[in-house]
């Protein structure tokens, strides 16, 4: 009975306790919830935190092994027995045919597939047998998660902690990256090769997309905007299909959130604000899931409200609060071999955009000759902002000038900044914990003759500033009305704002954004009224 409770306790998932809606007949005598199985935790590892997935249905479980120090992670899941299975199995049949397409536009597929589904059931509860309340929710429960969700790894979804979702290959557990204890191996994984492969056709499917022996690579966005990356089958991966999810936040980084977890600080976000305003060019540098995406998306939001952005991806990552803005998202070819009948790549997509008249050109990640022709659209007086796979401005430079990229040296100097993130380990309050951080910030004066205007302090978790070496600003104020001490005094003001923001605790994206619309409009009055007013402006 204590299992009982636990499994009573608050609800975290959307659709909040699905026991307490469903009402099968007035005869039914209600079921009190059974008893979970208990809990398999590996031989020697103990429980350190539980957390509420999906109540009653999914919770997550991380267990230590004290000796070892490795942790694991358990998604604990109720399952059907024999019988409920069979009626599921009946049940998934019955909702495939008689679920229909929803007439009218629908804001969540699974709040529908909820309704209909239920009334479904309570069509063919008698005739498929007697089963108590609580099977049924647990059927209803397995048939959303595998028709409408993401099947098996649904629950892993549900989990805000978890980053990415990897399966290495059929018979390996699934990995997931777990924004407090990193890498952790779960005790999940697919039996054989049909069920990952079903799961996989499944995901692509869902994502508008194809996948089969002869394309067994697919890049694609799931509901949701969940980046998924396939190797499908044997062909190109002898453990079977492999897959990694990085998940999407509904609710991005914003820059405000950026520096509260310490990635940046007040001024160096202020400093990128004063050189966005400008249309400085900037580039985003790091290794993989170091936060390139996340940063770039943040100082994006920074650019000037009626701007004109065009963003190109591969997949869509970045979310911006503005109006003007246009989404452009790379196409696989659909032929075999050399074929590239109907691609349409980040490169056609560049050259493409240069004609709709961008204010800014935010290409997600450069890798090839999109690179080109980013510099070309830099060249032409376009703002441009990328990230590259690269972990210091030297070896990023050489990249650029390499085949495929092939870059003038003299080209360099157009992307005017440079900055590099890092996941870095750091203790606080006693646990050692990841983190990321800016560790430096860049001007490229020409090529191969940089400026360092920011580094990280590691030992103190700081920004030391080297501003005063800036020769954009300088740059920046020969073209406006602003004098040089004028522009550090803009960026000391902007510093205030941001500083307020964190004050009033106005951290959201699209609350950020509209603050930052504000000042933009009136920056006079605002910081006046606003800012001064309270303080912090010292
Ligand atoms: N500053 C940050 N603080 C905390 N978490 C972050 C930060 N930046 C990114 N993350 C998280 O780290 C994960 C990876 O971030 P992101 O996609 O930006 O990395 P990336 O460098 O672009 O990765 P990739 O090389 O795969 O493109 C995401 O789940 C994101 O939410
Ligand atoms: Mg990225």
């Amino acid at each position: 009975m204590v299992q009982n409770k636990q499994r009573k306790s608050k609800s975290s998932g959307k659709l909040g306790n699905p026991f307490k809606k469903l009402k099968f007949g007035k005869k039914r005598k209600q079921m009190a919830i059974p008893p979970a199985p208990p809990l398999s935790i590996p031989r020697g590892f103990t429980i350190v935190e539980k957390q509420s997935l999906y109540e009653p249905f999914a919770h997550a479980v991380i267990a230590q092994n004290p000796s070892t120090g490795e942790y694991k992670y358990i998604l604990d899941e109720l399952s059907l027995d024999t019988f409920e299975r069979e009626v599921y199995n009946k049940i998934l049949d019955i909702l495939l045919a008689e679920i229909h397409s929803p007439k009218e536009e629908i804001k969540s597929a699974r709040d529908f597939f909820d309704k209909e589904a239920k009334n479904i059931v309570d069509k063919y509860r008698i005739t498929l047998g007697w089963l108590p309340d609580v099977s049924w929710s647990k059927i209803l429960y397995h048939a959303e998660r595998d028709l409408v969700g993401f099947g098996p790894i649904d629950a892993l979804m549900r989990d805000p902690n978890i980053e990415d979702i990897s399966c290495d290959g059929v018979g390996k557990p699934v990995y997931v990256w777990h924004r407090r204890y990193e890498n952790l191996e779960t005790n999940m994984f697919f039996k054989a090769d049909d069920d990952v492969d079903n799961l996989i056709v499944k995901l692509v499917h869902m994502s508008g997309k194809h996948v089969s022996t002869a394309f067994p690579i697919v890049d694609a966005a799931l509901p949701g905007k969940h980046r998924l990356a396939v190797c499908y089958r044997r062909e190109i991966t002898p453990f079977g299909t492999t897959f990694t999810i990085r998940k999407f936040r509904e609710d991005p980084y914003s820059i405000i959130d950026l520096i509260n977890v310490g990635t940046l600080s007040e001024e160096v976000a202020a400093y990128f604000w004063t050189c966005l305003e400008n249309r400085a060019s900037i580039m985003v540098l790091g290794g993989t899931g170091a936060g390139k995406t996340t940063a770039l998306n943040a100082f994006a939001c920074l650019i000037k409200p009626g701007s004109k952005i065009l963003t190109i991806e591969e997949t869509a990552e970045l979310n911006l609060s503005h109006e003007n803005w246009v989404s452009l998202i790379s196409r696989q070819s659909y032929g075999l071999g050399e074929n590239h009948t109907g691609e349409v790549a980040l490169f056609d997509l560049v050259k493409a955009s240069m004609r709709h008249r961008p204010d800014y050109l935010v290409v997600g990640e450069i890798r090839g000759s999109e690179a080109y022709v980013l510099f070309q659209a830099l060249a032409t007086g376009h703002g441009g902002m990328c990230t590259m796979h690269a972990e210091s401005v030297d070896t990023a430079v050489k990249r650029l000038t390499q085949k495929p990229m092939d870059i003038s040296p003299a080209y360099i100097p157009l992307m005017n900044l440079i900055a590099v993130v890092h996941r870095v380990h750091l203790t606080k309050a006693g646990e050692t914990k990841a983190y990321r951080r800016l560790t430096s910030i860049d001007e490229i004066v020409d090529f191969e003759d940089y400026r360092n205007v920011f580094k990280w302090e590691p030992t103190k978790d700081n920004f030391n500033s080297s501003i005063e070496t800036s020769v954009i600003l300088p740059a920046i104020s020969k073209h406006s009305e602003l004098s040089e001490e004028e522009l550090t005094e803009e960026i000391r003001r902007r510093k205030n704002v941001l500083s307020w923001m964190r004050k009033h605790n106005i951290r959201s994206y699209k609350d950020v954004a509209a603050i930052i619309a504000e000042y933009y409009s009136r920056p006079k009055e605002f910081y006046k009224t606003k800012v001064e007013k309270v303080g912090v402006g010292s």
